[in-house]
Order: C-alpha cells, then structure tokens, then sequence
C-alpha cells in the first residue's frame, strides 16, 4: 500500500495504473504555511512516495508527519521512497560550523521509517548515515530503454569520471561502449572539460549525468562532442532539478533531452514508476 505526498502526485497516476493500492491521505497546509497531514487508514506495511523537489523542507516535514501519524495508527513496516533525495549534494562540512546537511535529513528521516529506496543519490556513501536499510536504486533500465533504440550503435559518455559508473550501467545494458570527459569546476555556473580517451566521430553519443542545474554540464559536454564529430547528441539525467533557462538552453544544444520522472518537468520522459511499483512487493 503506497501513501503519496505531494511531492509524489505526479507517480499517483501511473502508479495506479499498475496496480498499485493507494491510501488515502489529507494534506494541506494552516494559513500560517505550516503542514496538516491526515492518514484514514493504517495496514501492516506502508510505503511512501515523497520526492523531495522544492519546496525540499516543506516535503521533508510532510515525510516525518505522514510518518508519525501511521506509525501511531499501528503501522508496523514503514518504507519511505524518495525519489529525489533533498540535500544529498551538501555531502561534506568544508568549513568548521558547517552541518553536513544530508547527514542531518537521512538521520530525522530514520526515527520513523525501516527503509529508505532513493533513485541515484549524489553520494551513495551518505546512506550509512540512514539507520535502517537504505538502497541507492539505479535508472539505468529506464534510461537504456527510452534512448536504446535512437542511440543505435552508439556510444555512452560520462560528463565527468564521477559519472562513470551511470554511463556504464546503462552502456553494458545496451552491449555499447562507454567513456567519461574530464570536468574542472571553476564556478557553481561555469566549468571547464577536456576529452579523455573516448572515439565519438561518427557516432551517436548518450550523455549521462545525475543532476541537471544550470545545465552547463550537459552543454559543455554536448558541444565538445559536435567538435570531436559526433553525430547526434542526447542527454539523459536522472534529477532534472533546472535552474530558469536551463532547459531550453540544454534542448537547443543537443538533439534530445530527457530526464526521469523523478521530479516533475516538461521533459521528465523516462519513467521509473516500474521500479516503485517493485518495491511495494519488496525489491
Ligand atoms: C556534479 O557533480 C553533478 O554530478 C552534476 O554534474 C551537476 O550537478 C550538474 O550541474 P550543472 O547542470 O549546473 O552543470
């Protein structure tokens, strides 16, 4: 049985459409922009679907109420999904009197639920800090089947060797070869990218990077790729977070964009609901 917060809505429908029993919850907000949840009913195991998008503390505090209240009600097994996972990237203290943030959320989050399922944390190393089972799950079939068939005999490209490991998981889905650029970060919105050892001329590349922001990654990445002859471009993300602009920016640069639905924009076109749906009946 799924509980949907609102950061959630957009996966209710297809959800639903599989299958999948929803809950009914009442969420909405006191005129002074605090948050009322209500839960009608309370089986043995739950799980909640929460991405965590902004407004990010907004969902977060909706995670722990929807989760007090079912826990109170009798709920025995408490399973959060959050398909975005708010502050993965503030990973580190690098100046003293700094929280690390994520440390922080996957703590809070852990005096409720048993299990936390995020889809391609920024660290995956951070979800020690989570106290129950935590499980980093990869959109690497998602990704591989939504671009599989455009991407031909292609190749798959990592924007930075960071990114290494998610082109390679949707590379060796498809039986294609696979490479990372090397990236240098000169400023939160510029950065600078070399080739490593990757032959694109003629060929068809997928680029393949968790996050989307300001988009210069993707188009740093995209127009080196034109440079060194590659043929047609797509980009693929898990986290479409796109800063004003960013989308149109990075369409205009590349023959395709696609993100996953893990945050709702008007490019979220590879679905990851089958792999929520998996998880209801344990993964
Ligand atoms: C950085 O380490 C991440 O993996 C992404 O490459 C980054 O967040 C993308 O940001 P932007 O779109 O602003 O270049």
């Amino acid at each position: 049985m799924f509980v949907i917060g609102s950061g959630g809505r957009h996966l209710e429908g297809p959800l639903k459409a599989m299958g999948g029993r929803i809950l009914e919850v009442e969420i909405r907000k006191f005129p002074d922009g605090e948050k009322y949840v209500r839960v009608a009913d309370f089986p043995d195991e739950v799980t909640v679907v929460q991405s965590t998008f902004a407004p990010q503390d907004e969902k977060l505090i909706e995670s722990l109420l929807i989760a007090d209240a079912l826990r109170e009600g009798g709920v025995r097994r408490l399973r959060a999904v959050i398909p975005y996972m708010a502050y993965s990237r503030q990973d580190r203290a690098s100046r003293e009197g700094e929280p690390v943030s994520i440390r922080a959320v996957l703590r809070a989050l852990g005096l409720y639920y048993d299990e936390l399922y995020v889809f391609d944390i920024h660290n995956p190393g951070t979800l020690s800090f989570f106290p129950g089972k935590a499980v980093n799950l990869s959109p690497a079939r998602a990704v591989a089947e939504y671009f599989g068939e455009k991407l031909g005999e292609g190749t798959v490209l990592a924007p930075d060797k960071g990114a290494l490991e998610r082109a390679k998981a949707v590379a060796e889905r498809l039986g294609l070869d696979y490479g990372h650029f090397q990236k240098v970060r000169i400023s939160p919105t510029e950065v600078r990218m070399t080739p490593g050892d990757v032959e694109v001329r003629g060929r068809n590349v997928l680029i393949v990077d968790d996050i989307i922001s300001t988009g210069g990654t993707m188009i740093r990445a995209a127009n080196l790729l034109r440079d060194m002859g590659a043929r047609k471009v797509f980009v693929a993300a898990t986290h479409g977070i796109f800063a004003e602009g960013a989308i149109e920016r990075v369409s205009s640069a590349v023959d395709e964009l696609a993100v996953t639905n893990t945050i709702p924009t008007p490019v979220s076109r590879i679905d990851l609901t089958p792999d929520i749906m998996r998880l209801s009946s344990g993964p």
